[in-house]
C-alpha cells in the first residue's frame, strides 16, 4: 500500500513516520509513504499556494492549480518510482482532509487498507478551494468534529489507523484485544493515598471467567 500526501509543511511528518510501528512497516515494506511539498507543483518564483477568497473574508484560501498538479503527477504512472506501471491505475483513493468532511471511523480506515494507493491532500483551516472536494478529491474525510490548524495531524491519524489494519504490520492477536481495559504489574499500588488492586478476576488463572469479564468490558470496532 502506497500513501502520497501533499502538504504545505512536507517537513512536519518525519519524526511520526520513522519510529516504531509505521517505520517498521515501511522497512518491512509493507507501505510506502512519499511526502509531497505543494510548493513543488507551483509555477511563479514566489512558490504561492494560496489566494484571497473571491466573495471576502478571512484568511486565504489554497489553490486548486497546484494541488490539480500534484494529484496528476502522482497519478502519473512512473516505472521507476513506487508502485509498478501496470498498478499505478489500481485500487486508490484521491481524499481531501477537511474539518466540514465525513467523519473518519475504524470501518473507513478497514476499507481504506485494501487499497493500492491512498492519496491524501492535506488542507488548511481558512480552507481550499472548493473545486478540489468537488471534482479532484474522491472523498472529503475529517478526523472529528473539531478545528484544526491544518490537516497534517489528521493525515497522520490516518495513515496510523489504515497501516495498522495491513496485514503482517501488527500480530493478529494485538489487532483484536486492543479494546477492552489491561493490567500489569505490581498487583497492588498506591495512588493518591488508595491501593488500587487489579481485578482480582485476572489473576485467578480461571480463563473462562476471564473471557467472560473481557467480553463484559470489550470496546468493538466495526
Ligand atoms: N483540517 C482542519 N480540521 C480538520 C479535521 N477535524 N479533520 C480533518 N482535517 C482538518
Amino acid at each position: 500500500m502506497r500513501f502520497d500526501i501533499i502538504s504545505i509543511f512536507p517537513n512536519i511528518f518525519d519524526s511520526y513516520f520513522n519510529e516504531s510501528i509505521i517505520k517498521r512497516a515501511q522497512k518491512r515494506k509493507l507501505i510506502k509513504i512519499n511526502i509531497h511539498d505543494l510548493r513543488d507543483y507551483t509555477q511563479d518564483r514566489h512558490k504561492t499556494v494560496d489566494d484571497k477568497p473571491y466573495g471576502g473574508g478571512f484568511g486565504m484560501v489554497l489553490m486548486v492549480k497546484p494541488i490539480q498538479k500534484a494529484v496528476q503527477a502522482i497519478k502519473k504512472p512512473r516505472r521507476k518510482v513506487g508502485i509498478p506501471t501496470q498498478k499505478a491505475s489500481g485500487k486508490r483513493k484521491v481524499i481531501l482532509l477537511s474539518a466540514k468532511g465525513r467523519k473518519f471511523d475504524q470501518r473507513m480506515a478497514k476499507r481504506f487498507s485494501k487499497l493500492d494507493q491512498l492519496i491524501i491532500i492535506s488542507g488548511r483551516y481558512e480552507g481550499v478551494d472548493e473545486r478540489v472536494a468537488k471534482y479532484i478529491a474522491d472523498q472529503e474525510i475529517s478526523i472529528g468534529d473539531y478545528v484544526l490548524t491544518g490537516g497534517e495531524v489528521p493525515a497522520m491519524v490516518m495513515v496510523d489507523a489504515v497501516t495498522r489494519l495491513i496485514p503482517g504490520v501488527i500480530t493478529k492477536g494485538s489487532l483484536e484485544q486492543e479494546s477492552f481495559p489491561q493490567y500489569t504489574r505490581p498487583e497492588s499500588i498506591k495512588i493518591n493515598n488508595k491501593q488500587r488492586k487489579v481485578p482480582r478476576v485476572l489473576l485467578s488463572g480461571n480463563h473462562k471467567k476471564i473471557e467472560q469479564w473481557q467480553e463484559k468490558h470489550v470496546k468493538i470496532f466495526k
